[in-house]
Formats: structure tokens, C-alpha cells, sequence
């Protein structure tokens, strides 16, 4: 496995591994490996990736001000092994001067699908996102990336960036990877004391009332929000939304006539979680 610092050296690496006939797979992270990441090699190297490179940037530009990004996790030497355990072929770990050079001056902005959930309560953030990812689909080049679904708008944002802008990528989206309890695997929860940790089953709980009420024949948006919101509010300090949307806009809907998404954020102490689930798609078990 090979860790590549240099912008330019990554993209000739990618290049080059496509000229010997190798499919590449490309999977974005900001580090501190889960088994939700690991999901995504997986993913990738399933869907016929025969050289497989992870990205680990902890992305300044998609943090506000007073979000997490001093205290953002930062794992890497296990990050490292993690990769190598998974036969990742190239690990790309830029220094934030290495992604943003003094002058740079570019921003992406996809309309539209950033500005609900999570684009209301993290101005910016969205921007970021699209920012970073169109640099280093630049870097990669054609290629399948692997997203996941735990981040449901960051991948429909994707998509539609890839769409718009004619990337030569392909995205592949992974379901989400939950811990025993059902938990959605996050880097974020970390920060979580054991205490809290209990306290964080609230959001998946709140998904799977949902799901059954839906299972059973509810259809409207309100009532599943508010079967959703009750063990949430129960447990967290906050909720920032509970919310039914269309799952391709993103926009909110009344009723749903086949699937919907259903996305939750909500802080407890200095923790923000998302989770969400594909009403009418999936099921949480
Ligand atoms: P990060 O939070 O590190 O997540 C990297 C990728 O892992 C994203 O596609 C995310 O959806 C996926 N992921 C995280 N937890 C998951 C889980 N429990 N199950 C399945 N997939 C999971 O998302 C980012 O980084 C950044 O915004 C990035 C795209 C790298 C741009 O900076």
C-alpha cells in the first residue's frame, strides 16, 4: 500500500494504474475509520475495483465556525493499518495547503438539493463538501466512488454534481453500516460518553416506529414525523429536524405515495448525530 502526500503524484498514481488496466475505486473520507468506511472498500472492490485508493482530509472548509473541526478525530496510523488490512492499493493524505494553495479561489455550489436538512442548520457545509469532492474527483480521474447512504443528501448532492458537471465517475451508493444496537457506525461518535452513548439509540429507535407505522399503512408525513421525533426528544438534548422528504428533491412532502426519506439530526451535549432511513426501501432491523 502506498501513502501519497502530493496532489499531483496521486493523480499521476491513478492515471497510471488505469493505463496498466486496472479499474479504479475510490473512496472519500475524512478519517477516523469505521466499519462504515470499510463498507464502502468492500463495496467498491464487489462491484469489480481492482485498485482500490481512500482519501483521508479532514476538510476545514465544510466545518462553521463553532463546529468540530479542531476536535475532529484524527486516527491515523490506525486509519493506516485499517486501509492495508482492507488491500487498499493508495491512501491519499493532502495537508490542507496541499488541497487549498494560497490563491485558491474556487468554490462549488450545488442548488437546490444543499439547502434543506442539514444545508439549514450547517450554512456552508454543503459547499464545502462539493468543493472538496469535485477536486479530488479531479485528482482521481474516471473512476467508481463509493458514498454512503448514513450522509443521504451529501450522496444526492454528489450525484447531481457528477451529473452537472460531466465527471467521468460513476457513484456507488452502500448502505448504512449500524452498530449492534443499531446505532448508525459515525467518527462523531467518538465524543460520545458511555452514558450518551445509550442515550444515541433514540435516533434509530425513532426510525424503526417509523418504519412499522409505514409497514402498516401510514402514509402521511406528519404522523411519521411525530413517531419518529417521540423517543428522539426523549433522549437527545435537542433535535435540529425530523423530517419527510422526497428521497430524489429532498423536498418536504405530505403524503408519501411510494418511498420517502425519512432524516433525523439531533445533538446530545456537544454531539450532533444524523441518521435516516428510505421509507418504503429499507428496513432496520
Ligand atoms: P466521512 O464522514 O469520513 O465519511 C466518508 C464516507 O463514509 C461518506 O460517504 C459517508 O457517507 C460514509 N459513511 C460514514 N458512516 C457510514 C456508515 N455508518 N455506513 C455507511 N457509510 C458511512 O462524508 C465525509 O467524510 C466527507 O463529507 C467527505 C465526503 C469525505 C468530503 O470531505
Amino acid at each position: 500500500m502506498e501513502v501519497i502526500c502530493k496532489a499531483k503524484a496521486f493523480q499521476r498514481t491513478c492515471e497510471e494504474a488505469r493505463q496498466k488496466g486496472k479499474s479504479v475505486g475510490f473512496v472519500p473520507t475524512m478519517g477516523a475509520l469505521h466499519a462504515g468506511h470499510l463498507a464502502l472498500i468492500d463495496a467498491l472492490r464487489a462491484c469489480g475495483c481492482t485498485g482500490i485508493a481512500v482519501s483521508i482530509f479532514v476538510n476545514p472548509l465544510q466545518f462553521g465556525p463553532g463546529e468540530d473541526l479542531d476536535r475532529y478525530p484524527r486516527t491515523l496510523d490506525a486509519d493506516l493499518e485499517a486501509c492495508k488490512s482492507r488491500g487498499v492499493d493508495w491512501v491519499f493524505v493532502p495537508s490542507v495547503e496541499e488541497m487549498y494553495p494560497a490563491g485558491f479561489s474556487t468554490k462549488v455550489r450545488v442548488e437546490g438539493l444543499s439547502e434543506g436538512l442539514e444545508g439549514r442548520f450547517r450554512p456552508g457545509h454543503f459547499e464545502g463538501v462539493a468543493t472538496v469532492v469535485a477536486k479530488l474527483f479531479a485528482l482521481v480521474g474516471p473512476c467508481r466512488a463509493a458514498f454512503g447512504r448514513k450522509d443521504y443528501q451529501q450522496l444526492r448532492l454528489v450525484e447531481r454534481l457528477v451529473e452537472d458537471l460531466a465527471f467521468p465517475i460513476e457513484i456507488v451508493p452502500v448502505r448504512t453500516v449500524r452498530e449492534a444496537d443499531g446505532l448508525a457506525m459515525s467518527s462523531r461518535n467518538r465524543y460520545l460518553s458511555p452514558e450518551e452513548r445509550k442515550r444515541a439509540t433514540g435516533i434509530v429507535r425513532g426510525l424503526r416506529a417509523a418504519v412499522e407505522a409505514f409497514e402498516k399503512g401510514e402514509r402521511l408525513a406528519k404522523s411519521l414525523e411525530a413517531l419518529a421525533r417521540a423517543p428522539v426528544e426523549a433522549s437527545f438534548d435537542a433535535i435540529d429536524y425530523v423530517a419527510v422528504v422526497d428521497p430524489k428533491s429532498l423536498q418536504p412532502i405530505d403524503r408519501i405515495e411510494e418511498k420517502a426519506l425519512l432524516a433525523v439530526a439531533a445533538r446530545i451535549g456537544q454531539t450532533r448525530l444524523i441518521d435516516n432511513v428510505v421509507l418504503g426501501e429499507e428496513r432496520l432491523l
